[in-house]
């Protein structure tokens, strides 16, 4: 048979392909480029070296950001309120790309090196079977002969010196990394106990707070329907999408704005914890969110926070991402985001990002006339008296009732 298989060039990945290899499989390694660092030539030699008839490099940053880090930020998108989904944004792009990887190479199996209890193996298997039923999936880390054989590090390092595959000689950090254009996340190996405080060298992309310059830096983004369209950053004005989101990350690295260390909810049910560094997105997400409490109707607002905020959020988390909901909840956002246009004055300083204006043509809602504490235009505050008298009508009942039952 002909495998498809996610490799990265790492220990686990590579001891995987020259496995399904010994198994008899021709195998296809597909590696995404979703904005991390990364040697590709080098993954692409050893892929080769290893037995692959192939690999295949796809650049799909543009596709991360257009189709899944714009709509994230559309809707505010976050998970257990401080997740901004990093890992989760990506997983679906990478997917898709992969099955089209495994189409154009004829290639009826599709395998990655996710381990059991995590949510990356989840969502790539959901998002495999959703883009192409007929696929099957080999997933090693699940098979009882595969998990038998390489029960450690050491087994997996031995197998390696057997077979001639190249071990890199720089030391593996002591946790796991995922990194994207959106995010770095950490978890896993030192990480695990929870009240270890992450080393000052384990953050990729932003600089420690404290390290971070003392001067503030200025910037104004704008935002079509809820979607980044322009960045000012003094003389420099960005529209390009992924050049505009890659300089939102810049401002971000500088300034240390988007770092977490949190214990998350898995959708298997089990805790994890984990610290991620989100500069770009977390910029983003405060902008907009602010230009929205300007041009947004407060009603649609509430539902939307509800509805959209959580499920969206929720959804992509577990792998969803191809699911008829995603498509539901997502045009009741896009909806809500018609107005979502304006631009918004920030400042970067030593760890946070703050508003220091907002601005937009696209909505009447705000006046500031009406607003205003000095005037009486537009409504009598005589109206008042009857808004707040029969606001209260249910109150005078309840309060009633608990003063006779003597628990005032
Ligand atoms: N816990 C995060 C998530 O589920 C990050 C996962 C990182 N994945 C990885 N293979 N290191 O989205
Ligand atoms: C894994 O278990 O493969 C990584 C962690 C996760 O997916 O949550």
């Amino acid at each position: 048979g002909r495998v498809c298989l996610a490799y990265s060039g790492g220990l686990d990945t590579s001891t995987i392909l020259k496995w399904l290899i010994n198994e008899g499989y021709t195998v296809v390694c597909f590696l995404a480029n979703v904005g991390q660092k990364e040697e590709w030539d080098a993954v692409e030699k050893k892929a080769l070296a290893i037995g692959a008839e192939r690999m295949v490099i796809l650049d799909l940053e543009r596709e991360l950001v257009e189709q899944l880090v714009w709509p994230a930020i559309q809707c505010n998108a976050i998970y257990e309120d401080r997740y901004l989904l990093g890992t989760s944004l990506a997983r679906p792009v990478i997917a898709r790309a992969q099955v089209r990887v495994a189409i154009e190479h004829n290639c009826d199996f599709v395998s990655h090196g996710c381990t059991g209890k995590g949510n990356d193996g989840v969502r790539f298997e959901l998002a495999f079977k959703a883009c192409n039923p007929s696929l099957k999936i080999i997933a090693p880390w699940r098979l009882p002969e595969f998990c038998a054989r390489f029960q450690g590090r050491q087994q997996l390092l031995d197998f390696a010196a057997t077979e001639g595959i190249p071990v890199s000689s720089t030391k593996a950090k002591p946790w796991s990394i995922d990194e994207n254009i959106v995010h770095s996340s950490y978890e896993a190996g030192i990480l695990e106990d929870p009240n270890t405080t992450p080393p000052k060298d384990l953050w990729n992309l932003t600089r420690d707070p404290q390290e971070a310059p003392d001067k503030p830096q200025h910037f104004t983004l704008f935002f079509d329907k809820g979607v980044p369209a322009k960045l000012i950053v003094g003389e420099e004005v960005i529209t390009d999408s992924v050049a505009l989101f890659k300089r939102l990350n810049l401002i971000g690295f500088e300034n240390g704005v988007g770092r977490i260390d949190i214990v998350e909810n898995r959708f298997i049910g089990v805790k994890s914890r984990g610290c991620y560094d989100t500069p770009g997105l977390t910029i983003a997400r405060q902008a907009h969110i602010d230009l929205e409490s300007l041009v947004m109707d407060g009603k649609v607002r509430e539902l939307r926070d509800q509805f959209c905020t959580f499920t969206w959020s929720r959804l992509l988390y577990n792998g969803m991402y191809f699911s008829p909901e995603r498509e539901f909840v997502e045009n009741a956002m896009l909806f809500s985001q018609k107005n979502v246009t304006g631009e918004v004055r920030m400042m970067a300083y030593k760890g946070n990002v703050y508003v220091q204006g907002r601005k937009s043509d696209a909505s009447n809602l705000y006046s500031a006339e009406e607003a205003s504490m000095d005037s009486l235009e537009g409504f009598s505050p005589m109206d008042t008296t009857g808004f707040i008298e029969i606001q209260s009508i249910r109150l005078k009942k309840y309060g009633d009732q608990k003063i006779k039952d003597g628990k005032p």
